[in-house]
């Protein structure tokens, strides 16, 4: 232990350098943190205005036409990592009883009230209960990949296979591994009240093993001020085909574009889509 002092000491050193910057030099920065998930608890409250350009409604409708031509016919619904619900609230309003699960509270207050009709449970996707069996499960915005790790996402796959009624469904979209290009981010703006938000977004995979992550960067300034939270969330990796060979035990296994307007079938080479499991 005692080998370890010097670098300590540096440490602190590095620290107080940092502060100064910060403090003296650059008044106007405050300290960024270098969070794990941010987003999802202190920041929950600006997920939606980060979330703004998405169409949850064609995301939504998409997967009810899906689960209209491959499923049961039954409208009891459950969403995996729920988030602030704005997919519930689609569901609903579609005639779905419909459910969501989550592992942030913040994001499930948020739910509850977007959506006071449903029930909300705070539950780990790898390893969740219902109540009663289910038609239509679904998982939006790559949160699949939340499961930490190749044996969480096989633990998931089951859950969802025993939650499901004969030939229920099971819906979300994914990224392919090795598909991933580390320099693209997706960046947009956004006001509310009188500060301006900046978020940008990418994912960071190294060329090997079963971890990729999500690189969040988020910037608020208000009246001059700015203040900055780098997340950085750790996620499972996985190429489409062992994807689709981890879900074919369970499921028959159907691929699509990722496109949310038009059903198009997977064109074997795009690496996002959306996964259309039938429980066998
Ligand atoms: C990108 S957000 C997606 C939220 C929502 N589905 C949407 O489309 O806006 C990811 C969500 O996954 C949740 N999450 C992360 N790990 C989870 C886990 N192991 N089980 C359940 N939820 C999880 C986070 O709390 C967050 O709400």
């Amino acid at each position: 232990m005692l080998a370890l002092s010097p670098n300590v000491d540096l440490l602190r050193k590095f620290h107080c350098l940092a502060y100064y910057a910060r403090h003296l030099l650059f008044p106007m920065i405050q300290p960024a943190y270098m969070s794990a998930n941010a987003l999802y608890t202190d920041l929950s409250g600006y997920y939606d205005l980060m979330c703004v350009d998405i169409d949850y409604r064609a995301q939504s409708h998409s997967i009810d036409r899906l689960n209209q031509i491959f499923g049961n016919s039954g409208k009891t619904h459950l969403d995996l990592a729920c988030g602030t619900g704005p997919h519930i609230r689609h569901f609903i309003d579609l005639g779905y009883q419909s459910s969501g699960l989550d592992i942030n509270q913040p994001m499930l207050d948020r739910a509850t009230i977007r959506c006071p009709e449903a029930l909300f449970t705070l539950q780990d996707m790898c390893n969740f209960q219902v109540d009663e069996p289910l038609d239509l499960i679904t998982c939006f915005l790559y949160s699949i990949h939340y499961n930490n790790g190749m044996e969480k996402l096989k633990e998931c796959i089951r859950s969802v296979h025993s939650a499901l009624k004969t030939n229920g469904v099971f819906c979300f979209n994914a990224v392919d591994k090795n598909k991933i290009n580390n320099s693209l981010f997706a960046r947009h703006t956004a006001k509310e009240a009188d500060s301006i938000f900046s978020f940008s977004s990418g994912w960071n995979y190294c060329g090997s093993g079963e971890k990729q992550s999500l690189k969040l960067h988020i910037e608020k300034t208000t009246l001059g001020e700015t203040q900055i939270w780098d997340d950085e969330h750790t996620m499972v990796a996985v190429s489409f085909e062992e994807l689709q060979a981890l879900l074919r035990p369970y499921f028959d296994v159907h691929l699509f574009e990722h496109d949310y307007d038009k059903i198009i079938p997977w064109d074997k080479t795009s690496g996002n889509a959306i996964f259309t499991c039938v429980k066998i």
